[in-house]
């Protein structure tokens, strides 16, 4: 099949082409590198040995991804293409809804008039805004808390809509809860500009020595030791529910929404010790107030995805810090520096499978 992966550039998005590949796929990545840069290409040329087709494209423009779809014949789309930092969406609200939700429309009728049915969706488990309790499954209540997350329920609502209006269009909304790490090849990773929003990248600048320590916000929560609790998940376990996902959609077995998680809540400390554990080095940290919107504890359900799916996760907490720290301790600069002047571990050394 032949995979259009829109912000297929991108951390998680990226991560999908090497599986999407290994499953035997094509894949043609559509991405404006505006979170992203087209270094990620090569690299994934050496991941995947071939080189991987991709289009500088923004999907806000119409004529653009009509042109996209006029060149290509897709058999499937992952949409991964999406602003997604919660703070920045407070302070720009339009700016995530005309990227996230008009970018995405610009894409479904693109999709419909090509006669392209079968959509895999990023979505959050920001959906759930503040659980009422957890384990979170997919019938608990929708309560988004901010623009970003805004973006996402009425991305889920719309292909609902379409899905039951068009009954040959079939979609998955998968929800993801915190994914971390990288490809075991320490070749692609997660390369967030500016200070990172999120805990396993922070860390990760704290131990190359980019940043001088974490700040742990609050450890007054109802937790064991006061710290925020996440269901964090390896993004090769996510990407590998992403394959999944698109072969229940091709088998015609219908729609899904599930969640992708792990099942088990970590919490700040304790990601913070496995991390030390995993890479050997110390992560000094503070303890300052509660960052605003955090609440204290989300973890998923993800048994309806094993059911449907037969997916679930293989990579433990080690792991996702061990792969984490692999990437950011060959690439201190992130994507900035060439692939040639790496000092990166021999391919055929590490099991690079997704
Ligand atoms: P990312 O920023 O690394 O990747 C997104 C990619 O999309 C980038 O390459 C960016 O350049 C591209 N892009 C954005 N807007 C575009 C546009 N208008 N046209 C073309 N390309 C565009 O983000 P990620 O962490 O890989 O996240 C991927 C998806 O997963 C997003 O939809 C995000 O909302 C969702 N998600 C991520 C997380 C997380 O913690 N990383 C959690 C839940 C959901
Ligand atoms: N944290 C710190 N210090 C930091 C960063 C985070 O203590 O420097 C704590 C947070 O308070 C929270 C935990 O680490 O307790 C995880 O925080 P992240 O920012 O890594 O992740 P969140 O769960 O807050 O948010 C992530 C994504 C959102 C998404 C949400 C639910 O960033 O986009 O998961 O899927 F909506």
């Amino acid at each position: 099949m032949c995979v259009l992966v829109c912000g297929g550039a991108g951390y998680i998005g990226s991560h999908a082409c090497v599986a999407l590949a290994e499953r035997g796929h094509r894949v043609v990545i559509a991405d404006n590198f505006s979170n992203s840069s087209p270094r990620v290409l090569l690299r994934l040329q050496r991941i995947i040995g071939a080189p991987v087709e991709c289009e500088r494209l923004d999907l806000r423009s119409k004529s653009a991804v009509a042109r996209l779809f006029a060149r290509h014949r897709f058999d499937a789309v992952m949409h991964f293409a999406a602003l997604k930092a919660v703070g920045e969406s407070f302070a720009q609200p339009l700016a995530y809804f005309e990227n996230n939700i008009c970018g995405a429309i610009n894409l479904l009728r693109a999709m419909h008039e090509a006669g392209v049915a079968r959509l895999v969706f990023s979505s959050s488990a920001t959906v759930y805004g503040d659980p009422q309790s957890v384990p979170i499954n997919e019938q608990a209540r929708l309560d988004v808390t901010n623009p970003y997350g805004r973006t996402k329920l009425v991305m889920e609502q719309l292909i609902d809509d379409l899905c039951g209006t068009d009954a040959s269009f079939r979609a998955a909304n998968l929800r993801y809860f915190n994914p971390v790490g990288a490809h075991p090849s320490g070749l692609i990773g997660e390369d967030p500009s500016g200070i990172p929003n999120n805990l396993m990248p922070y860390i990760c600048q704290v131990a190359a020595g980019r940043r001088s320590k974490l700040s742990i916000f609050g450890d007054d929560y109802p937790t064991p030791d006061g710290t925020g609790i996440r269901d964090y998940i390896h993004v090769m376990d996510l990407v590998r529910a992403h394959v999944a996902a698109l072969d229940y959609l091709m088998r015609g077995e219908g729609n899904l929404t599930v969640n992708l998680g792990t099942g088990r809540g970590i919490s700040v400390l304790e990601l913070v010790h496995a991390f030390e554990r995993a890479s050997g080095c110390s992560i000094p940290y503070e303890i300052v107030a509660r960052r605003r919107g955090d609440v204290a504890q989300v973890y998923a359900d993800p048994s309806l995805a094993h059911r449907l799916l037969g997916w679930r996760t293989r990579l433990d907490v080690h792991a996702m810090c061990r792969d984490a720290w692999r990437w950011q301790s060959i690439n201190p600069d992130g994507y900035q520096r060439p692939l040639g002047k790496l000092k990166s571990l021999p391919l055929d050394a590490i099991e690079t499978k997704a």
